[in-house]
């Protein structure tokens, strides 16, 4: 790609770095209101390793979906920059932007949605190699049938329609059709919440054995902090838009810093199994009802109408995330640099 070259020190580690991102909605809030800023996303920042694992987590209506959108360039970004191998995204297009595009892929919540009903298994996965030009025609079967073994399933399934499969299934279609184009980065955004309970376990271990043997980076968005820990090697956690607090995914299971991290972990009493032994809590178990809107974000510290530990600033002063030894805080609590 011979994208725009950016000022941001490029780490030959890192294939994604995300810097300061914004979005910003223009919203109406109520009959003959005035127009107001939805803050979906105000500020983001974060890095993805190459052949690692990158969470993103926090209660429904964070930010977590439009930060996925704004890395897949489906949505143009309020202001901020975000860096593929090196190139600034938002300065590429032609051929550049096909191969990000054959690059970056995407695995969706809803695999039946994903899917065109009226297109065969065979036709929905030759269609990849068909746009990016990867296979020869007389090839391209064959390649199918490679991907759908990848992926659990096998060549009996070429002519069947997305119904006659269940969830779980159709998934796995949905990841082969990821693989065709042998991305370097997967954003999976809920890619287990609406699949049967007994199923996820399956789903997410495809995508342990994806991460082991592929070297392909993904940016895993989930509510499930267990998957998130069975999975991710870096995690960061959101609240109205920001990053309230990231490192590495141990470090933060085990030494949660943010009140907020602390109260996502202390309510998912389960967290100390493994993802194989407690299957079944899929949602964040804290209440959401209290949290504010991304309209109306509180000033100071955007947590405080809910933080047990608020004091003198937070209500006035909001805190930046900063390095907080090996991790990184947006908390009055802690010293950062
Ligand atoms: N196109 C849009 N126009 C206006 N507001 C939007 C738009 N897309 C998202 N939002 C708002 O931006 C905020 C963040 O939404 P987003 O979908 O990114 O959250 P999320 O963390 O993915 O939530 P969930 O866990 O429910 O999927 C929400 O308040 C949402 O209503
Ligand atoms: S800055 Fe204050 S209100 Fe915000 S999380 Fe830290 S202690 Fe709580
Ligand atoms: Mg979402």
């Amino acid at each position: 790609m011979n994208g725009t070259e950016t000022n941001i020190s490029v780490s030959p580690d890192n294939l994604l770095q995300v810097r300061d991102i914004k979005k910003y909605f223009s919203v109406k809030t109520g009959l003959g209101a005035t127009k107001k800023w939805l803050k979906a996303v105000d500020g983001v920042s974060f890095d993805v390793k190459k052949e690692s694992v990158f969470a993103l987590v926090g209660e429904s209506g964070c930010g977590k979906s439009t930060v996925a959108r704004l890395v897949l360039k489906l949505l143009d970004l309020t202001s901020g920059r975000i860096i593929f191998k090196g190139k600034d995204i938002s300065a590429i297009n032609g051929g550049d932007l096909q191969s990000f595009r054959r690059a970056v892929q995407i695995v969706f919540q809803d695999p039946f949605a994903a899917l065109n009903p009226r297109m065969r298994i065979v036709d929905a996965l030759s269609e990849p190699f068909k746009i990016h030009n990867i296979a020869p025609g007389s090839e391209i079967k064959d390649r199918v049938v490679e991907l759908l073994n990848k992926v659990g399933l096998n060549a009996e399934v070429l002519s069947k329609y997305p119904h006659e499969f269940s969830g779980g299934q159709r998934q796995r279609i949905c990841i082969a059709r990821a693989l065709a184009v042998s991305p370097e980065l997967i954003v999976a955004d809920e890619p287990l919440s609406a699949l049967d309970v007994s199923i996820q376990a399956q789903i997410l271990n495809l995508l342990q054995e994806i991460k082991k043997t592929s070297g392909i980076s993904m940016v895993f968005i989930s509510h499930d902090l267990r998957v998130v820990r069975y999975l991710s090697d870096e995690v960061a956690v959101m609240y109205l838009g920001r990053i309230v607090e990231t490192g590495k995914t141990d470090d933060l299971f085990a030494a949660p810093k943010h009140p907020y991290t602390e109260l996502l972990l202390s309510s998912a009493p389960k967290l100390k199994y493994s993802f194989q032994h407690a299957p079944g809590e899929s949602r964040l178990p804290v209440d959401s009802s209290d949290m504010p809107g991304a309209v109306d974000v509180p000033p100071g510290c955007p947590f405080h109408t809910r933080c047990h530990r608020r004091f003198g600033p937070c209500d006035q002063i909001s805190p930046e995330l900063g390095k907080s030894g090996e991790s990184s805080v947006a908390c009055h609590l802690y010293k950062t640099s």
